[in-house]
């Protein structure tokens, strides 16, 4: 059992940025990624759909005999995170908790949160941080052309750039300098956001918040891998012809990614 995969999922190319953390903190796990490129995005999609997809996809990574399921995906932990949890037996852990426990140690008192639009409208982020720490101020803002501007390779173009000035507007107006990424193809734009910004501002990566509470979860529960070799496998439900590239960009190095 602790040498099985530890199973990661999102709608494509953005989980491979909480991949690239998990990587950094757990370097002898086995890795499973499965990316739900036939049904991106997910951001601006129903509740119903965004439980259905994250359902097959836990589904075809129990198949493949993980021992732990991540959900490197804001929307889907959003959404569906509670309803799998209640169907399924295998632990999963989504992106909210274990940022929302971060917030909480540094005493925040003012966060920002970009995200989908699905995300936004669950209102789980500002539920979760509130339920922890009633005083803080929550300033949501959804950021729907994001992620397919991401998935389509096209973050670093001027499109990028414009439509990340228009996002991080009312965040500068208020002097925010603490911003949760709550999609996980953001950190794509870390860089760019830091331009735009002007001033010292952390932008909250969920990939590191969730990697540091995943090694702590399978320390607790006896799961680290005993192995020192290990072994990665990308899988994607339609070939995507930009993925490759942008995959590169995040992790420095080819994958080799079949279909599933
Ligand atoms: N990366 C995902 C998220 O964190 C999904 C984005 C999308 O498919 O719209 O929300």
């Amino acid at each position: 059992m602790n040498n099985n995969a530890i199973g990661i999922f999102d709608s494509g190319v953005g989980g491979l940025t909480v991949l690239a953390e998990i990587r950094k903190t757990l370097p002898y796990e086995n890795i499973i990624y499965l990316g739900d490129t036939k049904n991106f995005p997910y951001g601006n999609r129903k509740k119903e759909e965004i439980i259905k997809f994250a359902e097959q996809n836990v589904k075809m990574l129990i198949e493949k005999q993980v021992k732990i399921i991540v959900i490197a995906c804001g929307t889907a932990t959003s959404q569906a995170l509670d309803v799998l949890k209640k169907k399924f037996d295998i632990p999963i852990i989504g992106i909210i908790d274990p940022t929302v426990k971060y917030i909480e140690e540094k005493k925040y008192n003012q966060i920002g949160v970009i995200a989908t639009e699905g995300t936004i409208r669950s209102g789980a982020w500002e539920r979760k941080l509130k339920e922890k720490m009633p005083q803080i101020e929550v300033i949501n803002k959804a950021c729907p052309m994001l992620a397919t501007i991401a998935e389509e390779g096209k973050a670093q173009s001027l499109e990028g750039r414009k439509v990340i000035k228009e996002y991080m507007r009312p965040f500068k107006e208020k002097h925010i300098d603490k911003i949760i990424l709550g999609c996980t193809h953001y950190p794509i734009y870390e860089e760019i956001i830091r331009q735009e910004m002007e001033y010292d501002t952390e932008l909250i990566n969920t990939g590191i918040t969730v990697s540091k509470y995943l090694e702590k979860y399978l320390k607790e529960n006896d799961l680290e891998n005993n192995q020192k070799n290990r072994t990665e496998k990308i899988y994607l439900t339609k070939p995507e012809k930009e993925f490759q590239q942008i995959a590169k960009n995040i992790l420095n190095e080819s994958l080799d990614i079949q279909a599933i």
